[in-house]
């Protein structure tokens, strides 16, 4: 049985993540430690609370008191690091609170881990959970990043990640604290925050807002369904290797501008098969039979935006025999059907904050951006 500490656990990545170690794995011990930015949100998890062996605990990273009464209760023998400010373009506009959790969160729970375990690290591993970012930005026909890929941050956020990354190695290499890392590319599926493009369009194409596309729409991203990423990560803990770094990609490398004209091609045809949706979002340009691709815009490009990730997972599947179970259209179908039944859960998030957001992002300096 493992005691587990995953952090940022109420988000993204993090809730599914702990769906999915408690559903494949559900006698072990799992503690969420989440600061609830406004990322964060304890819904994602809201049927585990209450239930044995699952503990939610509101708190930083980055507080080393915390963390100490935390190891020293909970006897954690693995710890999940998902804790992070994750949106590149919210790095553009502020980079404090990215060095702040990304870099000084991620020194704050290795050393709690390191005193905490040695001398003693029979049993024990640390996974830091990195990005494909770390690794800057690739040419039209460039080979994919490899885990031996020089590092190339280029973006506020991603050079906190690979200052993360960095430090991670140095506490292997300089004190031994069984640690390995996966650098994974864009993952998209349930309870992503919308400031993100996959769920943003598809809340923008349901409510018939703008559906803002940076630059001219050909930077390529290659998208994992979160779910594959969980289950990478889980496979990476229980048989990766000590020390050693591993990617994790979706084998789908797409233009934006595609991604997006396929998203509108499958509202378009949820709306053609369920004649409710019209009822229900009225201001979707498919509930009149026109299609969701009348709202794409471009808009001003993002500064310093990366032109194309691609990533070489080879390593994971020669090593580990992990491969994606979801194709990208089906994981996007399943995705767009989530965020149709989760009305509720997104609609709470559109005022406060997340308003004051879109308006600060695409507000007037982003408009009239032609191809
Ligand atoms: P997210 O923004 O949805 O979630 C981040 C979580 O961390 C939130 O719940 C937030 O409240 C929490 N958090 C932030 N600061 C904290 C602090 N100081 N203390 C405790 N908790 C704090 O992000 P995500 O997309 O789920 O990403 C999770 C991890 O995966 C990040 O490390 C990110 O760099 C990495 N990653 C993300 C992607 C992606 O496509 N989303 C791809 C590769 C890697
Ligand atoms: O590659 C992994 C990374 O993927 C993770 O490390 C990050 O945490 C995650 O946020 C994601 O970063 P991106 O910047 O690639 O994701 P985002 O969803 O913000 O943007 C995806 C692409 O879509 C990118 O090329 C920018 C573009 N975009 C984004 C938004 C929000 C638009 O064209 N319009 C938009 O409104």
């Amino acid at each position: 049985m493992r005691h587990l500490l995953v952090t940022g656990g109420a988000g993204f990545i993090g809730a599914n993540f702990v769906h999915h170690w408690r559903r494949t794995r559900p006698a072990d011990a799992l503690v969420v430690l989440d600061a609830l930015t406004y990322a964060g949100n304890p819904a994602n998890f809201a049927s585990l609370h209450g239930t044995d062996g699952f503990t939610f605990v509101h708190g930083d990273v980055c507080d080393s008191a915390l963390l100490e009464r935390l190891f020293g209760q909970h006897r954690f023998d693995t710890v999940v690091h998902f804790a992070a400010e994750s949106h590149v373009d919210r790095s553009i506009v502020s980079s404090e609170p990215f060095v702040r959790t990304n870099v000084l969160g991620t020194q704050a729970l290795l050393d709690a881990a390191l005193a905490a375990w040695k001398p003693d690290f029979d049993g024990k591993r640390f996974h830091h959970i990195s990005t494909d970012e770390v690794y800057g930005s690739l040419g039209p026909n460039d080979p994919a990043f490899t885990e031996t890929t020089p590092y190339d941050p280029r973006s506020p956020y991603a050079a906190s990640k690979a200052a993360s990354d960095f430090l991670v190695r140095a506490y292997v290499h300089t004190h031994g604290l069984p640690a390995t890392i996966t650098n994974c590319s864009n993952n998209f599926g349930p309870y992503q925050f919308p400031e993100k493009l996959i769920p943003l369009m598809i809340i923008n194409a349901l409510t018939g807002k703008a559906l803002p596309v940076y630059g001219d729409g050909n930077n390529v991203r290659d998208w994992l369904y979160v779910e594959d990423h969980c289950a990478a990560v889980a496979q990476v803990i229980e048989r990766g290797r000590i020390g050693e770094t591993y990617n994790v990609g979706g084998g789908a490398e797409m233009a934006n501008i595609d991604l997006v004209t396929s998203l509108c091609a499958l509202v378009d045809r949820k709306f053609a098969n369920e004649e409710q949706l019209a009822a229900r979002f009225g201001s979707c340009p498919a509930a009149r039979r026109a299609t969701c691709r009348d709202l794409v815009t471009f808009v001003k490009d993002r500064p310093g935006h990366d032109r194309r990730y691609a990533i070489c997972a080879d390593k994971l599947r020669d090593e580990l025999g992990f491969r994606p179970a979801t194709a990208f259209t089906a994981g996007l179908d399943r995705t767009i059907g989530w965020y149709l039944a989760n009305e509720t859960w997104w609609r709470a998030i559109e005022g406060g904050e997340y308003r004051d957001w879109i308006a600060l992002n695409y507000g007037a300096q982003r408009q009239g951006a032609a191809r």
